[in-house]
């Protein structure tokens, strides 16, 4: 498909048309914005000496106790969707041990975001698991895929009425890269391109998520069910299609095959790879990064929409995660003006996109540290007061209906 250049439309100041039903929102994971998830594999990982994670989590953004608050910013800024995560660990926190009083917790949240006329968007898994079934060997160990199925049928209570969207695991492809990332430690991370993902785990995630699909719809037919992948948006240079499409295999595309009967998929997208005959390469020299290294490349997402959609053979398509880590607000600002005109472009290429959740809304836990601000609201660490930035009234503003100019 091509991409018309954007000369085509000059001095073009218009709003976004979106199809019925479009979500209008922003993303957030349990473990980044609640605090003090102790049963969890990451608190484990970052209370232990010398593991790879330095900064611990702590209290987060205080979402736990915070959550009303949350979901009234978002109302307030005129949005209709919030994605959030229900958190293992603290629904099973010892292996078989259900905690009716956390699915009571997860419960009052989806109640609370339906009457506030916010759909709520529920991740079952992301990227942590209860420390009980990280040591018994993790996703590879034998009954991983029963005992993750055995956690989303508990969930009946949670998801059952008032919930259409429920994503079965946050970026599988990421998942499997795990291990590699920290038996690397900081060296996964200064080369360019990602790790190889763990072929085993990836085999056991395809199964746990189609198993778990099958567990959701058992619990309401109704239910949308999907998995939102991780895409690098890889650019292959002339001569390089070959390998581009070898090294996009593991880390992206075996996940969205996966992804070909489900009611939707997730793109999660922040910047593009581009890769040369030798393989991924670092940005160029002099472009503009954000605060996690990535290149400033807003039209990442269109082009991971139009992947992504070929990929799963036309899997409708969720914006479930676009964003980037700044301290100055008026390049988020920039930043969402091309993303949204770059699915624009592809939805006018019939690329069939249902939603656009930012993330985040919350300055939050980057697995690790709380320096990349991704947030649309920043979160003062020491009394958890939130202060919606510019970008999160513009999102809402366009969200509503209101024109923002294309670049
Ligand atoms: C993850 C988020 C993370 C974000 C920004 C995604 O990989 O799903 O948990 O915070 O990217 O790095």
């Amino acid at each position: 498909m091509s991409v018309s250049p954007t000369t085509d439309r000059p001095n073009s100041v218009r709003p976004l048309s979106v199809p019925a039903g479009f979500l209008w929102g922003a993303s957030t994971a349990a473990h980044q914005i609640e605090g003090n998830n102790t049963a969890s594999d990451w608190w484990h990982l970052e209370t232990t000496p010398g593991s790879h994670v330095v900064e611990p989590s702590g209290d987060a953004a205080d979402s736990y106790h915070r959550w009303a608050e949350d979901m009234d910013i978002l109302v307030d800024l005129g949005l209709t969707d919030y994605r959030f995560s229900i958190e293992w660990a603290r629904i099973e926190p010892t292996e078989g041990r259900f905690s009716n009083a956390e699915l009571a917790h997860y419960r009052r949240m989806v109640d609370g975001a339906i009457e506030r006329g916010l759909r709520p968007v529920v991740t079952l898994h992301h990227f942590t698991v209860p420390q009980w079934f990280a040591a018994r060997g993790g996703w590879t160990a034998p009954g991983a895929v029963e005992l993750f199925v055995r956690y989303v049928e508990r969930t009946a209570p949670v998801i059952g009425t008032g919930v259409s969207h429920v994503c079965t695991i946050n970026e599988p492809n990421m998942v499997a890269m795990f291990g590699a990332i920290a038996s690397l430690g900081a060296e996964a991370f200064r080369e360019a391109g990602l790790p190889l993902p763990d072929a085993a785990t990836t085999e056991v995630l395809v199964e746990a998520h189609h198993a778990a699909r099958a567990a959701i719809k058992a619990i309401d037919p109704q239910i949308q069910v999907g998995w939102t992948i991780a895409n690098q948006v890889y650019q292959a240079l002339p001569g390089a299609e070959a390998v581009t499409a070898e090294y996009s295999w593991p880390r992206e595309d075996v996940f969205l095959v996966a992804a070909r009967d489900d009611d939707w998929v997730g793109v999660q997208s922040y910047t593009r790879t581009r890769v040369g005959t030798d393989g991924p390469l670092h940005p160029e020299p002099g472009v503009e990064l954000t605060l996690s290294g990535y290149e400033f490349y807003p039209q990442a997402v269109g082009e991971a929409a139009r992947h992504t959609w070929e990929v799963t053979e036309h899997t409708p398509v969720i914006v479930t995660e676009n964003g980037l880590s700044v301290t100055d607000d008026t390049r988020r600002v920039a930043y969402l003006h091309g993303a949204l005109d770059s699915l624009e472009r592809a939805m006018a290429d019939g690329v069939d996109i249902r939603g656009y959740l930012h993330w985040s809304l919350l300055d939050n836990y980057e697995w690790g540290s709380y320096a990349p601000t991704f947030g649309l609201v920043a979160v003062d660490r020491e009394t958890f007061e939130r202060h919606p930035k510019p970008s999160a009234h513009e999102l809402g503003r366009i969200a509503q209906g209101g024109a923002f100019p294309r670049p």
